[in-house]
This record gives structure tokens, sequence and C-alpha cells, in this order.
């Protein structure tokens, strides 16, 4: 799969123009499992636009409950938005928002008693993996977050290394496919389902790198954020992918 994160960028007319361009674009790729995650403020909007299309339209975050929670979008608002999936546990939230992996493992089983697919965002900064220590990272994240909670059929992985999202900074496509194949090893031991989990790399990608990630057989897709904002950009990431889907 490969998923738009816009963050807390789009205006209702940027957005419109967006949608019509990438709509004259995938007339001839023809999208194939394609998520688009905009602003909470923008979701109907988007939603309408794509409505003829086969593309899902998700949501960057979610809060835990309903009720007296000051800003916040409830789990409940997100069931009946029709909402696709649902990212949690993205460096940004963790960093910016202090959310940690308790919070995030109750964001995940609030998904997982739901049919909103969780991507669950993982991934180590530069001082870790300059030490070495990125699996043991990984591992702490996957265990915290969704170990002993009800497991979900849908669960997708997004391995985002901190240092990369952003940056224009990559590891190597071959390292990350041992990363993903190390975590569906994880995620598979520590889900009461046995799952093997779609994993998709995100940081950095664009037009231009995405060919040699999708390429490697444990690289399911990507997780695109500053890329994705340029619809012909994620177009091209689209039709590279979809060149690969069948490896
Ligand atoms: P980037 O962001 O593609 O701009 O590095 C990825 C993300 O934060 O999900």
């Amino acid at each position: 799969m490969i998923i738009a994160n816009w963050k807390a960028n789009g205006d209702f007319e940027s957005n419109k123009v967006w949608c019509s361009r990438f709509i004259a674009r995938m007339s001839s790729i023809g999208a194939k499992s394609t998520g688009i995650a905009p602003s909470h403020l923008h979701f109907n909007h988007i939603k309408s636009y794509l409505k003829d299309h086969d593309i899902e339209i998700g949501f960057q975050d979610i809060d835990i409950e309903g009720g007296a929670r000051t800003g916040s979008i409830s789990p409940s608002m997100a069931i009946d938005s029709d909402c696709s999936f649902c990212l949690i546990g993205h460096s940004e939230r963790r960093e910016i928002f202090n959310e940690d992996n308790y919070i995030i493992s109750k964001k995940y089983q609030m998904l997982a008693k739901s049919h909103i697919k969780p991507v669950l965002c993982i991934g180590e900064s530069l001082t870790e993996f300059q030490a070495g220590k990125t699996e043991q990272k990984l591992q702490t994240q996957i265990h915290e977050c969704i170990k002993g909670n009800v497991s979900s059929e849908n669960l997708i992985i997004a391995y985002e290394p901190i240092w990369a999202i952003g940056t224009g900074n990559t590891p190597k496509p071959k390292d990350v496919n041992t990363i993903h194949e190390f975590i569906k090893d994880v995620v598979q031991s520590a889900s009461e389902n046995n799952l093997r989990p779609q994993v998709l790399y995100g940081g950095s990608v664009n037009k231009s790198n995405a060919a040699d990630f999708f390429v490697e057989k444990n690289i399911d897709g990507a997780l695109v954020g500053g890329a994705s904002l340029d619809a012909d950009m994620f177009s091209d990431i689209i039709e590279i992918y979809s060149r690969h889907i069948e490896k």
C-alpha cells in the first residue's frame, strides 16, 4: 500500500487542484492500494472529491475515547466518518505531543476492535541508529504497542527511521528489507493471530528512490510525506509501485 501523509498541510483550494490532477493521472495508472491521510478538517472534502475512485481515505491520528477531551477526534467519530485506516504512533506525535507506547497501545486496541486499519508507525532516532540499537528499539515499540492486545487482522506497520523523515537521507534499501523481515517476525510472534503484516517504508521517499525500495521483497509499500503534497510526484510513486507490485 502507498499512503500519503499530508500532515498539517493543505487548504480547500489547493486540495481541489491536487485531486483533479491526481484523478487525471490515476485514469491512466489505475491506483492499486492507495491511501490518503489529509487533515481531519479536509477529510470529508477529499473523500467526496475521490468518491468514484478506489482510494482509501484515512486519519493521521485518533484519540483513545470521546467526551470531555477538548480538541480531540474520538474513535466513534472516525467510525461515523467511514475512515478506512488510521496512522498511530507517528514520530511527530511521539515527539511533539509526548505520546508514548502506552497511549499508542490504547489507540491500537481501540482500532483493532473497529473495522479501521491501524497503521502503526515505528522507528529509531539517529543516535539509536548510530549505536546499532535499531532492532532493539523496534522490538520494544512493537511489544509495548501490540502485545497482549486484541489483534487486528488489518494491522500495517510503517517503518520510519526518524532521521530519514523530511531530511532527504534514507537508509539503504537492502538494510530496510532486512529490518522489515525482522519486524514481520516480531509482529508474528507478538500477535495472537500469528499475523505477518504488510510493512511500509517511510522517510524521504520520492520518485527517484521509490523503485530501489519497492524492488525489495519485504518492502510492501511506502508512507510518503513531503513528496505526496505534489499530485504528480505522488502519482509517479504509485506508478512505480504498480510496476513492482507483482514482484
Ligand atoms: P517524508 O515524511 O516523506 O516527508 O520524509 C514521511 C512521514 O513523516 O510519514
